[in-house]
């Protein structure tokens, strides 16, 4: 999976938010998830990437927004190049420039869009030419939701049972283009989550008693989301993604010591929801590793959800999102990553 080296590359990927959650992994050194989750790739919470190997630098220099990047963030982008640098038996450092078109490490997925958008540019600008198996692998290890950025509307990962992760697969679910279909993110608050999503399902995984039955909850519900998707059915999809979250955060609320991810506004913005549906304005929340409210939606509903959405106190801000593609390339004479 090699060919001709380019400068430097530049990729992009849109955030995705998982309909049915993957929550704890089966094996922590491959990354492998140990439930399989489906996920909309969005169009506007994006991540651009770009990636130049040079013989001019001695270490990676990284930058998020246009500022040094955090050492957290920057040794986990390192660590991550290490493995492009082995497969490609390239020697030099990076130059790698990202920013977010939205608030990072705060729930809102960045780490989906960040190493889906690292792995297509970086693979590029090495001179790799991935297939899509070989790409999910390498973006996993950066992230388990970055597999599923790779690919564009609703998308499936399979946890599989390997134990070398060869039966870890992602697809896509068929085109979300002709659904007129919106996600709205409530945002409560900017700073960083509490409690990273990795530390945070590891310590379920391990001490919550309440972990067995979320897997085996999920396992059944994802047939169910897969033909919903298939029949256009927002009622059942949107029931099935509030009762995964509910049983992610219970799972993780079971852990010693639980782990909760919600705050005040999280809980009203449930509640609102809820409040809307009853009066005929249909919205389904989900919520992630963080306090944001997500609520999947017909567009009709955009503009009257939104308005109860930020009347909720507490919420600063409500993005409006849409399906959209899978990570690619954004040079101008380099076409999608190889799929
Ligand atoms: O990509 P990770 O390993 O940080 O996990 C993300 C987990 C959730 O966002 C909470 C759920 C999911 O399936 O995306």
């Amino acid at each position: 999976m090699s060919q001709t080296r380019p400068e430097s590359a530049e990729a992009c990927a849109g955030a995705n938010i998982a309909i049915v959650k993957y929550w704890g992994k089966r094996d922590v050194s491959r990354n492998l998830p140990a439930g399989s989750s489906l996920s909309l790739t969005l169009r506007e919470l994006e991540t651009t990437t770009r990636v130049s190997f040079t013989s001019q630098l001695t270490q990676d220099d990284v930058q998020l927004g246009g500022e040094p990047a955090p050492p957290v963030f920057a040794r986990r982008v390192s660590k991550f190049l290490d493995r492009i640098r082995r497969l490609a038996g390239l020697k030099l450092s990076a130059r790698v420039q990202t920013a977010n078109s939205f608030p990072t490490a705060a729930g809102l997925a960045s780490s989906a869009s960040g190493f889906a958008a690292l792995a297509v540019a970086a693979c590029r600008a090495a001179g790799l030419t991935p297939g899509i198996d070989q790409l999910a692998t390498l973006a996993r290890l950066g992230s388990g939701s970055a597999t599923r950025s790779l690919l564009g509307g609703f998308v499936e990962l399979q946890a599989g049972t390997r134990s070398d992760g060869a039966d870890c697969r992602v697809r896509e679910l068929g085109d979300a283009a002709d659904w007129p279909l919106n996600l709205l993110v409530a945002v409560v608050g900017e700073g960083p989550k509490s409690l990273s999503s990795t530390a945070g399902m590891q310590h379920t995984v391990q001490s919550s008693p309440l972990y067995p039955a979320f897997l085996e909850a999920n396992a059944a519900d994802l047939p169910l989301a897969r033909d919903a998707v298939t029949s256009r059915d927002l009622q059942t999809l949107g029931k099935i993604a509030e009762r995964s979250c509910l049983r992610m955060h219970a799972a993780a609320a079971g852990a010693a010591p639980g782990v909760l991810y919600f705050r005040g506004p999280t809980v009203e913005l449930i509640h609102a929801v809820r409040r809307a549906r009853n009066e005929g304005l249909y919205g389904y929340f989900t919520i992630d590793a963080g306090p944001h409210v997500k609520v999947l939606c017909e567009s009709d509903a955009v503009d009257a959800l939104r308005e109860r959405l930020l009347a909720v106190d507490g919420v600063s801000r409500v993005l409006v999102a849409s399906p959209g593609p899978g990570a690619r390339t954004v040079d101008p004479e380099q076409v999608d990553a190889d799929r």
